[in-house]
């Protein structure tokens, strides 16, 4: 790394489950001087002991906050979107206009390096998607998913505006479900599509004996929040070339899994009944925003992260089931 003086990071939504990850690894790295964080709520950065994060309250969707907060910024992080949302014109407002504003926002500023968490989501739940999707594979929206099809759609916006301002690299994040004692958004999603069992979990956290549930094996990959935050770290240092990685942990579980770390008693049914019949589902009209999830079962989308070891220098140093451990 050519970089000689200490970096200033600008992180939209680091009070997220991202955020909560990073910005302790941002605070200790000696390479990074400054840290300012802006996102809604009151939060006080000196109550995680933090020192190094300037906090600013403020909306990606207002220009004039953004353009405040990334003054003198070298690197630019965007965390900040609405996953669960039922309102698609709010949604859309924050996730994709505040987006591309956060990335116009970090050109105006002179930053070299944008920093975007995608997603797996963004490579949609195709049937012809390869199991061991490797990045080369094309970003195509989601059928029915909005958060899938608006990281897609996200990605495909970001490759341009890059190609237009050379100045500024963009890093693209591919992780799946994110796992880990500050999990806010995977702990939305894994609920969900598990829901038809909650009532069974809460029967075994009063104590009650575990009754057996049917669960399909459908693989499923996790990565732990203290793994994708190494991720973005690399990313914010410029450890390996602009452009997307897929980041998972080694492991890839099934909810047989996920049931059991639950502490349910699973029986095993086969996974492509239930990918079939969530095909059918996602295809509903007027489906409720939240049950457009069930697309995810759609298709396995298992991906493979040799180009984030071998370029990036990352590996996680947490298995999906430890990270499930964690989260429940
Ligand atoms: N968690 C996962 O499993 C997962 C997996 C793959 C990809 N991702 C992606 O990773 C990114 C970060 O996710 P996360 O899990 O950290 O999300 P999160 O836990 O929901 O946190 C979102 C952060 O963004 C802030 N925020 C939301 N709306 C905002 C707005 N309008 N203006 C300013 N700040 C706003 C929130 O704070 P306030 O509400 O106080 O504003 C919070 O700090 C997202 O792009 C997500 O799609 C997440």
């Amino acid at each position: 790394m050519a970089e000689t003086t200490r970096l200033t990071v600008a992180v939209t939504g680091p009070t997220g489950t991202f955020g909560l990850a990073l910005v302790p690894m941002l605070e200790r790295d000696e390479r990074v001087g400054r840290v300012i964080g802006i996102a809604r709520r009151p939060f006080d950065p000196a109550a995680r002991g933090w020192s190094k994060l300037e906090y600013r309250r403020g909306d990606v969707r207002d220009p004039d906050a953004l353009r405040a907060c990334f003054e003198g910024a070298d690197v630019v992080v965007h965390l900040a979107f609405q996953v669960m949302t039922g309102n698609e014109e709010t949604a859309r407002a924050i996730n994709v206009d505040g987006t591309l504003g956060a990335f116009d926002a970090a050109v105006a500023a002179g930053a070299r390096r944008f920093v975007y968490a995608s997603s797996v989501a963004a490579y949609g739940f195709h049937r012809d998607n390869p199991v061991g999707l490797t990045e080369d594979w094309a970003t195509r929206p989601a059928g029915r998913l909005l958060y899938a099809q608006e990281k897609a759609e996200l990605e495909h916006a970001l490759q341009r505006a890059a190609a237009r301002n050379p100045g500024t690299d963009v890093y693209l994040l591919r992780p799946p479900i994110v796992l880990g004692p500050d999990a806010a958004g995977g702990k939305q999603v894994l609920p969900a599509a598990l829901a038809p069992v909650v009532p069974l979990v809460r029967a075994v956290m009063r104590g009650l004996p575990a009754p057996p549930v049917v669960v399909p094996d459908l693989p499923l990959q996790f990565v732990h929040q203290e793994d994708v935050a190494r991720a973005l770290l690399l990313c914010v240092l410029g450890a390996g070339p602009p452009g997307a990685y897929n980041i998972a942990a080694d492991d890839v579980v099934s909810l047989v899994d996920v049931a059991r770390a639950l502490g349910l008693r699973p029986v095993r049914m086969p996974g492509a009944p239930v990918a079939a019949a969530s095909r059918v589902i996602a295809r509903v009209p007027h489906l409720p925003s939240r049950m457009a999830w069930v697309e995810t079962m759609a298709h396995p989308a298992i991906m493979d992260t040799t180009k984030a070891r071998t370029v990036l220098g990352w590996s996680p140093r947490h298995s999906a089931l430890d990270a499930l451990g964690e989260t429940f």
